[in-house]
């Protein structure tokens, strides 16, 4: 790994810092060492945020939600009343209307109800793989990666896998918001004023709601088992039942999340294990070590850089003085490499004991509601595809999402040589 780069170089607002795959980890890296709890100042309208990369101090703030409040949203942007009411997700409510939101999808989501999955995961994975490895050389990403994912939430949201291209897209255009190749507009530029009250300022956002509605429509009063079932046909536990807007944002929330974080941990994954030949020897000698490879894959790959919260009273931290209504950004890929708590952080080792990751946040309500089965895909996947395989190698460049939230790989072009 190269040197830190001086505080001076660091700048986590700027998206072009995140395109090599390896400045973002120089920047962390110094921050953790030099000032871990840090300014970092912002373009306008922003105002700049306290970016905590220590990770004691990232799991402190994701424990305390009274303190830390998701409510006035989890990206950088800062919106007022208006736009929040018609904003708000799973993911920006806290307190007991989480919870009764949370539990309407508890259920399928429990490792028990996703180790059910496990023999649909596997089909799914052979199909996947057969029509991608008789290629020889292909993307990756396009064939596997972002393949699989999406197929998974169509069985999940019992829709047709004819629309999966279509809810790829639609992630693409929500959360690449800051890449030229998504957006529709980018972020921050002054066409984006126009969407303002979009959520993630992107169109495609009405188009999600569009396509959810009409599936609501048709499951209402059913008796489906379906996401989308449980979501219309069950009232909280509060008593409160979900509104239109509440409806709409879960159900967009379901599609982002759900297929660009899984998409992301797949390709990086597979790319650490290219680069580190030694590595996958030793996953293809003893596919046991498969199962816990997947902690190491999920630390190393990190493919949500950050979550944001905002200060609900003064406070300290890391020796800092947080004013009430500051923004404090969890940097979860920073404290994935911190030194305190990971010996040799920046080795990718399949056979790391104890793995403490934050990938998925720590401690928070908000703890990834998905983690569960992202992990079981991720480890059929990789049991499915490595026996095939005697080789596989990079033939082409690597390119990444312009995002410092989503770290994001956008190709892998691989050439195989099967088993
Ligand atoms: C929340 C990461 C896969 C659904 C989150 C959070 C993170 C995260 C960091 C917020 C945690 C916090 O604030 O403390 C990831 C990563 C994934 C992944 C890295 C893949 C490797 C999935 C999948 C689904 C999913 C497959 C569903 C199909 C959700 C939902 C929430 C969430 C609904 C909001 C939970 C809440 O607010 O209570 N995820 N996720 N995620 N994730 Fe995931």
């Amino acid at each position: 790994m190269p040197e830190p780069l001086p505080l001076a170089d660091v700048d986590l607002a700027d998206p072009d810092k995140f395109l090599d795959g390896e400045t973002p980890w120089r920047m962390l890296e110094t921050l953790r060492r030099e000032d871990p709890v840090h300014w970092q100042p912002e373009p306008a309208p922003n105002s700049g945020f306290w970016a905590v990369t220590r990770h004691a101090d990232i799991v402190a703030v994701d424990r305390d939600p009274e303190t830390y409040t998701s409510t006035r949203f989890t990206n950088l942007e800062e919106v007022d009343d208006d736009q929040i009411a018609i904003r708000r997700s799973l993911l920006e409510t806290d307190g007991l209307r989480h919870q009764a939101m949370r539990r309407l999808l508890q259920k399928p989501f429990t490792p028990r109800a996703v180790a059910a999955y496990g023999d649909f995961l596997r089909v799914l994975t052979r199909r996947t793989l057969d029509a991608a490895l008789a290629k020889g050389s292909f993307d990756f990403v396009e064939e596997v990666s972002a393949d699989f994912p999406i197929n998974v939430l169509a069985r999940m949201l019992d829709i047709p896998e004819d629309d999966t291209q279509q809810l790829i897209d639609w992630g693409n255009r929500i959360i690449g918001n800051t890449d030229p190749d998504y957006a529709d507009v980018l972020l921050h530029s002054s066409e984006s004023e126009a969407y303002r009250n979009l959520p993630f300022r992107s169109p495609a956002s009405l188009e999600v709601f569009a396509y959810g509605r009409k599936l609501a429509e048709e499951r209402r009063g059913g008796d489906g088992t379906d996401l989308v079932s449980l979501l219309v046909n069950q009232t909280p536990k509060d008593g409160v039942p979900l509104t239109p807007t509440d409806f709409d944002n879960y159900f967009l929330l379901l599609v982002v999340a759900g297929n660009e974080t899984t998409r992301h941990a797949i390709s990086h994954s597979m790319l650490a294990l290219i680069q580190h030949p030694e590595e996958l020897a030793k996953l293809q000698a003893d596919p046991t070590l498969i199962p816990a490879a997947v902690e190491e894959f999920l630390r190393w790959a990190s493919p949500v850089y950050h979550f944001r919260r905002t200060a609900t009273r003064d406070t300290t931290l890391g020796g800092k003085e947080i004013k009430e209504g500051d923004k404090v950004v969890l940097w979860f890929a920073s404290g994935n490499r911190d030194e305190d708590v990971f010996t040799d952080p920046d080795t990718f080792d399949v056979t790391r004991k104890n793995i403490d990751h934050v990938t998925f946040g720590k401690g928070s309500p908000h703890f990834c509601l998905g983690n569960s089965l992202a992990r079981l895909e991720i480890q059929i996947l990789f049991e499915e595809l490595l026996p095939r395989i005697s080789s596989i190698r990079l033939t082409g460049e690597v390119p990444r999402v312009r995002s410092n939230f989503v770290n994001g790989i956008k190709k892998l072009p691989v050439e195989v040589t099967l088993a």
